[in-house]
């Protein structure tokens, strides 16, 4: 950031209440433990269906959602939308069922083995092709995590082999299907998305926005910086910032916050996935600033993704301010501790005030 540019950076933004498009909050003591986070910045959330065992159902959705509901503490209010986590068995009745729940909003298709909890994925998406059709005529989102699983292919260029190979087939076969790209982060997904039709969108994370590849080994391995699809080079990030700042409505915000206890990242086998919730907001109003793009903010977290889904934009308000603060070293998760991003070290912007 260059000295005129810090000048003419304003000492709050308020903006419309955001939404985060992409969130793992987990269950039981280590929900309770993340969620105020979440729920004190967004109005809404799309809720990962990835526990164990998944979301395979509407009925177990609209009793996770419940759990969720009641260990939201008093006055805060959070709509958390629900997501059934696709398998080679999901039957095509039960997106009727989603669709009728009012709770149900997408459905999330991670290949088999790519991704924590993962392991019920799909093994061949053309299984699903049934399932996709329904999904299409009733109007709900597919989700992706995109990366192809061979050990053949090299973990950087996973990403990149699943638009060529899964991802331009289906957008071909099912042409008015909604499938958002989750957490996106080459160059190649960022063209793909672009020239994609008006179907197709992408969410972009904190962590591919912000780190380059270097983040895993600065000075030794960082379990903390490893999560999935994993960092890329400098040459992606930058084609990740442009997108986000574009203002085009296809690219928004979600942040992929996923909690894993320090001592299952701290690991011999760690975890992959990078807590962003306790700064959710303001990890990208930072980079925002930092790019003199502070007035594409609003779009990105606030417009876009509901603007996509079909849902009402958000009417209330939060307020940043532009004063650091130091993210502190672990919080509480359950009888646990989770490390942050940003751990020990100064976020430039804070959440000041935010309207329900
Ligand atoms: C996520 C998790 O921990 O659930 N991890 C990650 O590295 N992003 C799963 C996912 O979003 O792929
Ligand atoms: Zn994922
Ligand atoms: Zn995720």
């Amino acid at each position: 950031m260059n000295i005129d540019q810090t000048v003419a950076l304003p000492e709050s933004i308020t903006i419309t209440r955001p939404d985060d498009w992409h969130l793992h909050l987990r269950d039981d003591a280590a929900m309770r433990a993340v969620l105020p986070h979440t729920a004190s910045r967004f109005a809404r959330a799309i809720v990962m269906p990835n526990l164990r065992p998944p979301i395979t159902t509407t009925a177990l959705a609209v009793s996770y959602r419940q759990r969720i509901l009641s260990a939201l503490p008093a006055g805060m209010v959070f709509d958390p939308l629900m997501t059934l986590y696709l398998t080679d068995n999901t039957r095509v009745e039960e997106i009727k069922l989603a669709r009728e729940s009012g709770v149900v909003y997408a459905l999330k298709y991670y290949p088999a083995g790519a991704t924590t909890n993962s392991d019920s994925g799909v093994t061949a998406i053309e299984k699903c092709y049934p399932v996709l059709a329904a999904m299409e005529r009733y109007d709900l989102p597919l989700l992706v995590h995109g990366e192809v699983t061979g050990s053949d292919v090299d973990v950087f260029d996973r990403e990149a082999m699943f638009i060529d190979q899964i991802l331009r087939p289906l957008v071909a076969r099912f042409p008015n299907l909604k499938i958002v790209m989750e957490h996106i982060t080459t160059q190649e997904a960022v063209e793909f998305v672009m020239q994609a039709p008006v179907t197709i969108a992408a969410t972009l994370t904190p962590q591919h926005l912000m780190l380059n590849r270097n983040a895993i080994f600065n000075g030794g391995v960082r379990p903390h910086n490893y999560c999935l699809p994993i960092l890329k080079r400098e040459s992606h990030r930058r084609a990740l910032v442009a997108a986000a700042i574009s203002g085009l409505p296809k690219f928004f915000l979600g942040t992929d916050s996923a909690p894993h206890a320090q001592h299952t990242k701290e690991n011999d086998c760690g975890c992959a996935g990078m807590y962003t919730a306790h700064a959710g907001i303001e990890l990208y109003a930072e980079l925002f600033a930092a790019e003199g793009a502070l007035s594409k903010l609003e779009g990105f977290a606030s417009f876009f993704g509901a603007d996509f889904y079909g849902l009402p934009r958000n009417t209330q308000k939060i307020t940043l301010k532009r004063q650091a603060w130091t993210v502190p070293d672990v919080y509480p998760f359950g009888e646990h501790t989770l490390v942050p991003m940003r751990a020990r070290e100064n976020i430039q912007w804070q959440l000041i005030a935010s309207q329900t």
